[in-house]
């Protein structure tokens, strides 16, 4: 466990930089909430707090809507050309590239994130989306049709309107980008609501889209709590689509929202209980290690998690050797420090709820072979956890935990790992590794899930459309799938020569 500093004086020669921003930003503006209340935001590596952030709440997410309303009606955004669009967004690229270790370093405070990794990954991968989508805005363009009765007609892709995203805190910086970047692309202006545990780096990102040239209005970001003013966006008479990633449950109250209000249109990507399937012609070592990643990654805060790992009996007792060693050399420790592989979880609600589902998972009979207990003075941290004897009717083989706890269940035949691979309300990833073609076509055809990793797991692409099945929700993010979802298709039919019609 390595030493826990709060003020930026750990041993990484990195200085955490002071927090700058910490209002609304609402039509190119730093504001206060309507109310003036504020909310704390914690640093779950002390349990202290790092500032204050203004609440929004349902008065200011109507004052967000109608500068997004207003830049949409009437602003240059949707009417610039798709390429003056993509050079803006290709510039905020650069600027937030620019300051990419002040935003890493947001999401380590805020969020308990490993600061090299939010570095060298999450973010650059939030990076590679924004300039993919800039990439795409000159190339949106409809259909050609020729019709019966002497009629002709083209399709054009029109924005969809005022946008609201929903993040959660799991990948603030990187998640902000997944959902800004294609919207913006579209021509949309939206109000975006960062979760309430990590509000810090959607504020700077919002600072830095006004640096970039943004238009007011196009970017609006209201810090806030989810019941108040996230459910405010959702039931938004005047918000054309909401995009929101978090839990199935209020996966479900935004839908509805939805419906009782303007219909808006809904994507939603929600949790999962993802399967790694490990056949017995795989390299143990380099399973191992690939199912470490994907089981461990953001001390298992991530939706496409392999929490449940399928391995084949022939390989079962030496992979689970190997894969208990090396995950108790996972350090878990302060996200600054250089040699940290884990930081803390969340939030204490995080921390409580996955030390309940190592507590499940005893009572209900699995075997804890490593881990189960947080470590560290102070601080959300807790030890990489690993069951074995796991059944499917287990709590920790069913609910999403959303931390460091993995179950490993062995299994014989190919029919028995489809089926209990499947044997979930989830469908969000799957992996399999298998060096067998034929398996891993059957498997990889066989598994409900949005995404299938074979022979590698987490691979992620801006370019590779990535979304849920079943109660991981719907609606695909990445790909032009992304940006599609952001776009109306409006039909223009006009009559040609010896048409009836005229
Ligand atoms: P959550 O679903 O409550 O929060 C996600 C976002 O939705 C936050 O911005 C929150 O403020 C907002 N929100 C909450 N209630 C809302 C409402 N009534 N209307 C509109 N927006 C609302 O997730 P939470 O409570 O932070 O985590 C609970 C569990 O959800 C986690 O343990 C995990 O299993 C799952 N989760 C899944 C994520 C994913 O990447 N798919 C991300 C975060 C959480
Ligand atoms: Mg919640």
């Amino acid at each position: 466990m390595a030493e826990i500093h709060t003020n930026g004086d750990s041993k990484s020669s990195f200085k955490i930089p002071e927090v700058k921003f910490t209002k609304l930003f609402i039509n190119g503006e730093f504001v206060d909430s309507v109310s003036g209340k504020t909310f704390e935001t914690i640093d779950p590596r002390s349990e202290e707090v790092i500032a204050n952030i203004a609440e929004g709440d349902k008065e200011d997410i109507d004052l967000a809507v109608k500068a997004a309303r207003a830049a949409f009606d009437h602003g240059p955004w949707p009417r610039m050309s798709g390429s003056e669009r993509g050079r803006i967004m290709m510039k905020y690229a650069d600027l937030v590239e620019a300051n990419i270790e002040e935003l890493a370093a947001l999401d380590g405070i805020d969020a308990g994130k490993v600061f090299a990794y939010g570095k060298i990954r999450d973010i650059p991968f939030g990076l590679s989306v924004l300039r993919y989508y800039a990439g795409a805005a000159d190339k949106i363009y409809g259909k050609t049709l020729k019709l019966s009765n002497q009629l002709q007609g083209y399709t054009l892709h029109e924005p969809i309107g005022v946008v609201g995203h929903i993040i959660p805190w799991n990948f603030p910086a990187g998640m902000f980008f997944f959902k800004v970047s294609p919207s913006m692309a579209a021509g949309c202006t939206m109000v975006i609501k960062p979760a309430e545990q990590s509000p810090l780096s959607a504020l700077f990102c919002a600072h830095l889209a006004k640096l970039a040239g943004v238009p007011d209005g196009v970017i609006n970001v209201v810090t806030g709590f989810g019941p108040t003013a996230g459910a405010a966006i959702s039931s938004h008479m005047d918000i054309d689509c909401v995009s929101f990633t978090g839990s199935t449950e209020v996966g479900r109250l935004v839908m509805q929202a939805a419906a009782t209000s303007n219909l808006k249109t809904v994507s939603l990507e929600l949790g999962g209980k993802s399967p790694l399937i490990i056949f017995d012609d795989v390299d143990v070592d380099s399973t191992v290690n690939l199912a470490l990643m994907g089981g461990f990654a953001n001390k298992g805060e991530f939706c496409v998690c392999s929490s449940r790992i399928f391995v084949q009996e022939g390989i079962y007792d030496e992979f689970v050797t190997k894969f208990v060693r090396n995950a108790k050399g996972i350090t878990v420790g302060d996200p600054f420090d250089p040699s940290t592989l884990q930081g803390p979880q969340v939030d204490k609600v995080q921390y409580e709820k996955v030390l309940s589902y190592i507590e499940h998972g005893k009572r209900e009979g699995a075997t804890l072979l490593t881990g189960g207990k947080p470590c560290g003075e102070k601080g959300y941290y807790i030890e990489p956890t690993i069951f074995t004897d796991v059944t499917d009717d287990m709590l920790i083989a069913k609910d999403e935990i959303f931390g460091p706890v993995i179950a490993v269940i062995k299994f014989k035949t190919i029919e028995e790992a489809i089926a209990r691979a499947n044997s979930t309300s989830y469908g969000l990833a799957a992996g399999i590794a298998t060096k067998d073609l034929n398996i891993a076509n059957t498997v990889s055809r066989s598994l409900r899930a949005g995404i299938v990793w074979i022979n590698c797991y987490l691979a992620f692409d801006a370019d590779c459309p990535y979304g849920g099945y079943k109660l991981s929700g719907f609606g695909r993010e990445f790909g032009l799938e992304g940006l599609h979802k952001y776009l109306q298709v409006k039909s223009v039919v006009t009559p040609v020569h010896n048409s009836p019609w005229l």
